[in-house]
C-alpha cells in the first residue's frame, strides 16, 4: 500500500491533473479532498481533452475507485454534466464514483452571497471564481450547511432551506438581488439529488480497506499551496485547506499514512484573480509565458497573470506540505526566452538591514510591497517541447533545473514539456 498525495505548489493552475492521471495509473483510489467547482483540471489522453471541476481527474484509469471526500463541497448541477460527459466518452461509473454523503452542497444562495461580498469589496475584492466557495464554507463552519445527507430526507431538507432562506433572502433584499422562494430550489435539489443518489455512497470503509490491504491511494489537492485559507495569501485565497495535510480531515485517512507528496509547480509562476504576486511581470516577456503557456482560467477564462519562478515561496510551500520531490511543469513555455530570472528572496522598501526577507514573515499586504531580488540565467532558445530524456534537454535548462532544487531544497523528480500524457522526463 501506498499514499501520494498531488499538491499545487503556487497559486493553483500547476497543471497537477497531469499529474494525476499519470501517477494514478496504479492507483485503486483517487481521491479529491478539498474545494469544489472553482478547480478546474484538463486532462488529455487518449479519449479527448477533458475540462474537469469536480470529477476526479483520475476517473480515466478504468481499475480506480474515485471518491469525492467529506472536505469536498459539491454543486449538484456541475457533477451531473461531467458524469454524464465522462459517461459519454465510454466511461463506466456505477461502480467507481463515491460521493461522501457529508460533502457539503452549493445552495443557489452561495454564488449570490459572494457576488454581494465582492461587489461590497470593490476595488479589494478577492477576485473569486464566483461558484459561491466562501460562502458555501462559512455555512459549513457556522453550522448552517447542507450536506448530501440531509438531500436524501425531503423533510429535513426542506426545514434546513426554510431557515437558511429565512436568513438570506433579507440580505438580498437588502442589495437590490431577487428573494429566493423555498419550493423552486427544493424541487431542483431533490431532482438533482435523484439522479445521482446512486453515487452517494460513504467511502471511509473502502478506505480503509485500500490502507490495510495492498492497494495504491492518490489524493488529489485542488487549487494551489498559496491558496490555502489558512497559510496563502488571505483575504486572496481560497475557502479550503488545499494543503497535503487537507486530505487528512477532507478525506479520512490519517496522517502517517501519506508517504509521498508531489508537489507540482510551473516552471514560472502564475496567477488568476486579485492578491499580491511579487515576480509578476507587464512587459514583452510576461506576454510571452501567457501566450506560449496558454494561460486563461480553465473555470473563468480569464487571463492568467504571469510571471518568473518564484523559489521563495516554493521553499515555504514545500515545507509547508512535507513535499518529497517535486514535478515541473510547462518548461517548454521558456524554449524562446533570451534570459530567465528565479526570485531568490524579498526586499523591503527602507529596509535597511541587508538581508533577504520570505514570505512566511508577512500577510498579503506586506507581499505586496516585496521586491523579488533576482538571479538571472540564460535562456536555451531552443525547442523542448515533447523531451522525455533529461539528457537530450539543452544544458541551459538543465542548469536551471538544478538552480531550482538548490533554491527550494527539494529534487525535482519529472518535468513536463508538453500538454500529452507521456510529455515527461522522470529522472
Ligand atoms: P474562489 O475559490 O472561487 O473563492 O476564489 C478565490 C481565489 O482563488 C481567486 O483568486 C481565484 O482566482 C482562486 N482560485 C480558485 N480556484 C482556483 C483554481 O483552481 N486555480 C487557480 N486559482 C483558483
Amino acid at each position: 500500500m501506498s499514499v501520494t498525495a498531488v499538491v499545487g505548489m503556487q497559486w493553483g493552475d500547476e497543471a497537477k491533473g497531469k499529474f494525476v492521471d499519470y501517477l494514478g495509473s496504479s492507483a485503486r483510489i483517487i481521491a479529491r479532498y478539498n474545494g469544489g467547482d472553482n478547480a478546474g483540471h484538463t486532462v488529455i489522453n487518449p479519449l479527448g481533452t477533458f475540462k474537469l471541476r469536480l470529477m476526479p481527474s483520475g476517473i480515466f484509469n478504468p481499475g480506480a475507485t474515485c471518491v469525492i471526500g467529506p472536505g469536498v463541497v459539491i454543486n449538484l448541477a456541475t457533477i451531473l454534466d461531467e458524469i454524464r460527459l465522462v459517461q459519454q466518452a465510454g466511461v463506466e461509473l456505477e461502480t467507481r464514483l463515491w460521493l461522501s454523503p457529508r460533502c457539503h452542497v452549493v445552495m443557489p444562495y452561495h454564488p449570490m452571497v459572494e457576488s454581494i461580498y465582492e461587489t461590497a469589496k470593490g476595488q479589494s475584492r478577492t477576485g473569486t471564481t464566483g461558484r459561491g466557495m466562501g460562502p458555501v464554507y462559512a455555512d459549513k463552519v457556522s453550522y448552517n450547511g447542507i450536506r448530501l445527507f440531509d438531500l436524501a430526507d425531503e423533510t429535513v431538507l426542506a426545514e434546513k432551506l426554510r431557515v437558511q432562506l429565512a436568513i438570506k433572502n433579507p440580505l438580498f433584499k437588502a442589495f437590490g438581488l431577487p428573494p429566493l422562494e423555498l419550493q423552486p430550489v427544493l424541487q431542483e435539489k431533490l431532482a438533482q439529488y435523484a439522479q445521482i443518489a446512486a453515487y452517494v455512497r460513504d467511502p471511509f470503509g473502502r478506505i480503509q480497506e485500500a490502507l490495510t490491504g495492498d492497494e495504491d491511494i492518490l489524493l488529489e489537492g485542488a487549487q494551489g499551496s498559496l491558496l490555502d485559507n489558512d497559510w496563502g495569501t488571505y483575504p486572496f485565497s481560497t475557502a479550503s485547506t488545499t494543503l497535503a495535510g487537507g486530505a487528512s480531515a477532507g478525506l479520512g485517512i490519517a496522517p502517517h499514512t501519506i508517504q509521498r507528496v508531489v508537489g507540482v509547480a510551473k516552471a514560472y509562476t502564475s496567477r488568476v484573480g486579485a492578491g499580491p504576486m511579487p515576480s509578476e511581470l507587464f512587459d514583452e516577456d510576461g506576454e510571452t509565458l501567457r501566450r506560449e503557456g496558454q494561460e486563461y482560467g480553465t473555470v473563468t477564462g480569464r487571463p492568467r497573470r504571469c510571471g518568473w519562478f518564484d523559489a521563495d515561496l516554493l521553499r515555504f510551500t514545500a515545507q509547508i506540505n512535507g513535499a518529497t520531490e517535486l514535478a515541473l511543469t510547462k518548461l517548454d513555455v521558456l524554449d524562446s526566452l533570451a534570459t530567465i530570472k528565479i526570485g531568490a528572496g524579498y526586499r523591503m522598501e527602507g529596509d535597511e538591514t541587508g538581508s533577504l526577507r520570505h514570505y512566511r514573515e508577512g500577510d498579503a499586504l506586506w507581499l505586496g510591497d516585496a521586491r523579488p531580488e533576482y538571479l538571472e540565467m540564460p535562456g536555451w532558445q531552443q525547442p523542448t517541447r515533447g523531451l522525455r530524456d533529461f539528457n537530450a534537454l539543452p544544458a541551459a535548462a538543465r542548469a536551471y533545473i538544478s538552480r531550482i532544487e538548490e533554491l527550494v531544497g527539494v529534487s525535482i523528480s519529472m518535468v513536463a514539456t508538453g500538454p500529452d500524457r507521456e510529455d515527461v522526463i522522470r529522472r
